[in-house]
């Protein structure tokens, strides 16, 4: 591990992820167009080729033949001097046009008129060589700005969702009205290039706070049915700052969206703007940017910003909300197992996990908690405690809680506690299944609930790992350990 010093702490500054998805250098962002094409998977993302911070944004293009290893391919759309898309290639998706690959994005220009803020439109582009290189549509931009007597502004009209139905095409744009709330706006098309707006999909005041605060604009929806409901994911944007991701699920009648569940698709602080995919079977597959929490001089130093989540296959659950569990093709990179079964925790008793050492790993534990008030998984934890980020369940509330306040050594990573409710399995156990991957660590509980969280440790020894009952005694039923192998390491091969 290489460091760097911030005052007189030493920052590890090369931790790259060993099995997220992540670009060779600079700034990694949204997912955009993430498509399954011919057998493979094509992923895009926003990206800052020059250095590891928010600039003109191009998108980056990565191809897997399993959702698990990557090949990197080049840059496929970067912004054209002059074009609507001057000053940015922003988020958006990819379709198949009857055998034309084709990507749907929001160009930007900036326009000191609106004080240095991005006027957005729609364009369109197209690839013949499949999906290496792609052609910016002369008539872009094919959606020129938000529709008119609404008070929707052009610096607020962004990330197109596009999708096919039975006589030509559907798109959702992200939109909204800062202290006023997020719209979703439905437009239709019977060739991809004239677009009607047909009105809002869904609406929310940024007041409304129960059951989850949605904010003033709705960035980078995704829009899709599942089982006999149709979903609505959006990222939360409110004065300048990205918030969460929200998940509703619900009805639509060809017009509009009533949602019938609506909470957190993530509960972490550190996960954003989904993108969604159809996969050949069937499957819908979820990316989010995991973004950085770090500071601008260590970024500098690393020269890397941003990584990708782990694939989640989502899925409709009986009681009405989302479903989420990774997706299965990462089992392919798991080595060393080892398993314990009805290992019984008792506060104050020796940590059963004292061998175990890592930073790269996969844990499931399935528990049953008795009368225990919580039961506390602790990861790259130092010999000493120094440092260590905690994973709790707690049985009385029922949340799942990641305690970041020892997480690191440099006090600007360490940043309390976050999570939310999330009830045990229809059995009553608790299962949580975690993936640590050096600075990130992604924990499933239950099935659908997740907490993304960026975790910067700085001592090359915390290594470690415990898992500790409080309050009574936690069964853990079965109890899996892997360490992960590297996805570079199993190269495709290209
Ligand atoms: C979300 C977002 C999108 C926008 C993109 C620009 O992170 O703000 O709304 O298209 O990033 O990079």
């Amino acid at each position: 591990m290489n460091h760097g010093t911030e005052g007189d702490i030493a920052v590890p500054i090369a931790e790259r992820s060993r099995y997220h998805f992540q670009p060779s250098a600079n700034w990694m962002s949204d997912p955009n167009g993430p498509i399954h094409w011919r057998g493979q998977y094509h992923l895009f993302y926003q990206h800052n080729p020059r250095n590891p911070f928010f600039g003109p944004m191009c998108w980056g293009h990565a191809v897997s033949p399993d959702l698990v290893r990557w090949a990197h391919l080049p840059i496929a759309l970067a912004p054209t001097p002059g074009g609507p898309d001057a000053d940015g290639c922003w988020s958006g998706c990819a379709v198949d046009d009857a055998g034309t690959p084709t990507l749907i994005y929001t160009g930007v220009v900036k326009d000191e008129d609106y004080q240095a803020n991005y006027r957005q439109t729609q364009c369109l582009a197209i690839s013949d060589d499949n999906l290496l290189t792609w052609r910016k549509d002369p008539r872009n931009p094919i959606i020129p700005g938000p529709p008119e007597g609404d008070d929707i502004m052009v610096t607020g009209f962004r990330d197109p969702c596009v999708w096919r139905e039975a006589d030509g095409w559907a798109c959702v744009v992200g939109s909204g009205v800062e202290g006023v709330g997020g719209h979703i706006l439905l437009y239709r098309s019977p060739d991809l290039h004239c677009w009607d707006y047909v009105g809002r999909l869904y609406s929310r005041p940024c007041q409304e706070t129960s059951p989850v605060w949605t904010g003033s604009i709705f960035e980078c929806p995704q829009f899709f049915p599942l089982g006999d409901r149709h979903v609505l994911i959006f990222a939360v944007w409110d004065q300048d700052h990205l918030h969460h991701t929200v998940a509703m699920v619900g009805d639509f009648d060809g017009r509009a969206f009533t949602p019938r569940d609506m909470r957190r698709l993530d509960l972490g602080p550190d996960y954003y703007a989904p993108s969604v995919m159809l996969d050949a079977r069937g499957r819908r597959v979820l990316w989010g940017w995991v973004r950085e929490a770090r500071r601008r001089r260590v970024q500098l130093a690393t020269g890397w910003a941003g990584m990708m989540s782990l694939p989640r296959v989502l899925n409709l659950r009986s009681d009405g909300g989302l479903g989420v569990v990774p997706a299965p093709e990462l089992e392919a990179l798991r080595r060393d197992h080892r398993r314990w079964r009805d290992l019984m925790l008792s506060p104050d008793a020796a940590n059963p996990l004292d061998e175990v050492r890592g930073d790269s790993l996969e844990i499931r534990a399935c528990l049953d908690l008795g009368e225990a008030s919580s039961c506390t998984l602790a990861l790259r934890r130092s010999p000493d405690d120094e440092e260590r980020t905690l994973v709790r369940y707690e049985r009385e509330t029922g949340a799942l809680v990641v305690d970041r306040d020892r997480s690191s050594l440099d006090p600007a990573a360490r940043r309390g506690s976050h999570g939310g409710p999330i009830p045990p399995g229809e059995d009553g156990f608790v299962t949580l299944h975690v993936f640590l991957d050096r600075t990130i660590v992604e924990v499933y509980a239950n099935g659908h609930g997740c907490i993304t969280e960026r975790i910067y440790p700085t001592r090359p020894d915390s290594l470690g790992i415990s898992l500790e009952a409080e309050g009574g005694v936690v069964s853990a039923r079965t109890l899996d350990i892997w360490t992960i192998a590297s996805a570079s390491d199993a190269s495709p091969g290209y």
